[in-house]
């Protein structure tokens, strides 16, 4: 039988922001065949080259990286920006407003962007304000749409009765740049030097508020605790590039308890560090209830998933209605339907 649906029309993107995430998208849409039309970085050395060079593509793609401060974003002529650059959406804002100004839709890699409303209420409101000006939508996406957040509801499609909900992630702390890892979860750090890290706003809380709130439910609290990965043997380390010592830090296991006003809980276990031997990263979901079920997403690839999430949420932002809304309001992932085959 022949299916004779039209090839849908691909979407024009810009990139902003060209490290190792928006590179990696930067190839899945050149591979896609999807027609790219700007990039943006920070003045440095990005800023001059060809996209598809500084990808790695082997290929000019004929788009010239700009520098953000003074590109025109008036003539990208996309439909849709992919950001890539911090994690916070004060510090990404300026770019947003770039952006959402030009007319461009924008999805955006910062764990914040996941829950604006949430994280950042107040600079939430100003992206929310200017995307309805220009008619456009914004979305917070990345890997957990799809591993964390997504696959935590789905387990509760055939629920009857839902008691507590408890997620266990494994993540590599080798797939974070030197910078993030050293910064957010200490890795290389002494015991002492990790007890004064400011940790980081709580965004692993995120992805069990969300599945709380897939099921309609109000939050009423957050408790999170972060205590150091260490090992009793030195260890080599990939993304520093060095051996540690026994007693130094590995990364960080943080755990969270989130409360409804309902009475539901759901605790989170995320142990971010250097795997040990045999361990594979994975993100898991159970729940006390009926049926039994558990769910559990083992990934490898992690930066060329997350990448890839922002690449195949672009037609579910494109199409949403203007404002900020979330991937609780797009509704799961769907396979790409325009993969070159
Ligand atoms: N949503 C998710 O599920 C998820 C998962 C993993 C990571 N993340 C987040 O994704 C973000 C990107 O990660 P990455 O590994 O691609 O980082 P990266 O390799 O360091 O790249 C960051 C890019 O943004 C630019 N940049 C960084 N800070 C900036 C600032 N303050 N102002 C303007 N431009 C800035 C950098 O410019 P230069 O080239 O000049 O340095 C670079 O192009 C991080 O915040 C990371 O935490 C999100």
């Amino acid at each position: 039988m022949h299916d004779d649906k039209p090839t849908p029309t691909p979407p024009r993107l810009a990139f902003y922001g060209l490290g190792q995430y928006g590179l990696e998208a930067v190839r899945i849409s050149a591979e896609r065949g999807w027609p790219i039309a700007a990039a943006y970085n920070r003045a440095g050395p990005k800023v001059g080259r060809d996209l598809g060079e500084l990808a790695g593509l082997g290929r000019p793609l004929g788009v010239t990286v700009e520098d953000c401060e003074h590109a025109d974003f008036s003539r990208a002529g996309a439909d849709i920006a992919i950001v890539a650059q911090t994690d916070h959406l004060a510090q990404n804002l300026t770019a947003y407003r770039r952006l959402l100004s030009a007319g461009m839709n924008v999805v955006c890699h910062a764990s914040e962007a996941y829950q604006p409303w949430d994280t950042d209420a107040a600079t939430a409101t100003q992206i929310d304000a200017l995307a309805r000006q220009h008619g456009v939508t914004f979305t917070g996406t990345g890997i957990w749409d799809f591993s964390r957040v997504w696959s935590g509801i789905l387990m509760l499609g055939a629920a009857t009765q839902i008691g507590a909900l408890h997620h266990r992630t494994v993540t590599d702390i080798d797939t974070f740049t030197p910078q993030v890892a050293q910064r957010y979860f200490g890795l290389g750090m002494t015991q002492a030097a990790f007890a004064d890290l400011r940790f980081d706003g709580g965004l692993y809380r995120l992805p069990a508020i969300m599945v709380l709130k897939a099921l309609g439910l109000s939050i009423d609290q957050t408790t999170q605790s972060a205590t150091p990965v260490l090992s009793d043997r030195a260890v080599h380390c990939h993304v520093l590039d060095r051996m540690l010592a026994p007693g130094i830090v590995l990364g960080a296991l943080i755990q969270a308890t989130t409360t409804t006003r309902e009475g539901l809980t759901a605790t989170s276990h995320i142990h971010i560090g250097l795997l040990p031997e045999g361990e594979t990263e994975h993100m898991a979901w159970h729940f006390e209830g009926r049926p039994r079920s558990a769910i559990r997403v083992d990934r490898a690839d992690t930066v060329h998933m997350s990448s890839a999430c922002l690449v195949n949420r672009v037609r579910d932002v494109v199409a949403a209605e203007p404002g900020i809304r979330t991937i609780l309001e797009l509704g799961p992932m769907r396979p790409p339907q325009d993969l070159p085959r």
